[in-house]
């Protein structure tokens, strides 16, 4: 398999960045960092996360985030939803694509959304009979693809079982979560492999999490292996508040700078994405988690 020449970012800071603050950002911070981020070229944001305010307090105002955004012309604002009630309050701010969210881990799917894997993808199905209806698109995840906080290893076997059910009940595309990344490029490419095997390469998506400093290595074994969608969080924000140990999310800027580098397009300005970084590391009190990002602004 050779590498592709274009790659779609997804980019996730708006959910899985700011999903984890502690401190409350303000909804008009939240919108206008989508609209930054919608200015750079991108074609997926995922906006917000219409999850249970009591789990996620951080984004308890999805709805006002939502209804408050800029819907550029061409780019998609998917949103995360866990179940039929979620489903309801994203369509009545017309939400146009969801994500469902479940896990390879049991363990794991406990303690994020009180459900076994099993239960998690019989809550999807109402979700998926109404999305189908009404032409509203879904994307799925499945989280802890190379290891659990929790149960530990994570059997191959399980994470092809869930991203296979998941597209079989219509999810378009499948992301495969690194969600603590503990992942390293040897595990993530058979990872991704064996899913390969059952589910199509187009229909897939890889999201690392940089604990260990491997999640641009283990992207460039992934690109080896064909996946052409990557997630990412601007200036390299984010973890699950039920995953313990979860650090950020790989830096948007710096796989971009990578991919710009191997000769992959993105369509993405990266000066313009770095300055979101910034802007949002200010927003946030601290440094930019882009290393790429630091080194463009200070050039
Ligand atoms: P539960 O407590 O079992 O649910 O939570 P419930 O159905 O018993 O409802 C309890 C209460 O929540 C009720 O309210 C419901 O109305 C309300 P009460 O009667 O107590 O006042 N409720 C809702 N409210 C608003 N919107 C909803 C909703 N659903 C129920 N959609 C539930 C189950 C799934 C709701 C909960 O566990 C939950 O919301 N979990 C979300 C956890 C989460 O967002 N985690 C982070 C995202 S996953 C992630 O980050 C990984 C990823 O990035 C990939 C990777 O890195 O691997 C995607
Ligand atoms: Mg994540």
């Amino acid at each position: 398999m050779s590498m592709p020449a274009l790659v779609r970012i997804v980019e996730v800071g708006p959910r899985d960045g700011l999903q984890n603050e502690k401190t409350t950002i303000a909804t008009a911070d939240k919108i206008a960092l989508i609209d930054r981020l919608s200015g750079t070229g991108l074609r997926s944001i995922e906006a917000t996360s219409f999850v249970s305010p009591k789990w996620v307090p951080q984004l308890a105002d999805a709805a006002e985030v939502y209804s408050g955004i800029h819907k550029r012309p061409g780019v998609s604002y998917p949103v995360l939803v866990p179940n039929e009630q979620g489903y309801g309050r994203a369509r009545a701010v017309g939400v146009e694509e969801i994500a469902v969210f479940t896990a390879a881990s049991e363990a794991f799917n406990q303690r994020n959304i009180n459900a076994t894997i099993d239960e998690s993808l019989a809550r999807f199905t109402p979700v998926m009979e109404r999305a189908k209806a009404d032409g509203v698109k879904v994307r799925g995840y499945v989280s802890t693809v190379l290891g659990c906080p929790y149960q530990g290893e994570v059997p191959l076997t399980d994470v092809v079982r869930v991203a296979k059910a998941l597209h079989a009940m219509g999810c378009y595309e499948v992301s495969l979560g690194d969600t603590i990344g503990v992942g390293t490029p040897g595990k993530a490419r058979a990872m991704l492999k064996a899913v390969a095997s059952e589910v199509p390469m187009s229909s897939l998506a890889v999201h690392f999490h940089d604990t260990y400093g491997q999640a641009l290595s283990n992207i460039l074994a992934c690109l080896e292996e064909g996946v052409a969608v990557i997630d990412s969080a601007v200036s390299g924000t984010g973890g699950c508040p039920y995953a313990k140990g979860a650090s950020g999310n790989v830096a948007s800027e710096d796989v971009v700078y990578m991919l710009h580098g191997l000769g992959i397009g993105t369509g993405i300005d990266l000066d313009g994405l770095a300055e979101t970084g910034r802007w949002l590391a200010a927003l946030l009190g601290r440094e930019t988690g882009s290393k790429a990002g630091k080194a463009l602004l200070s050039t």
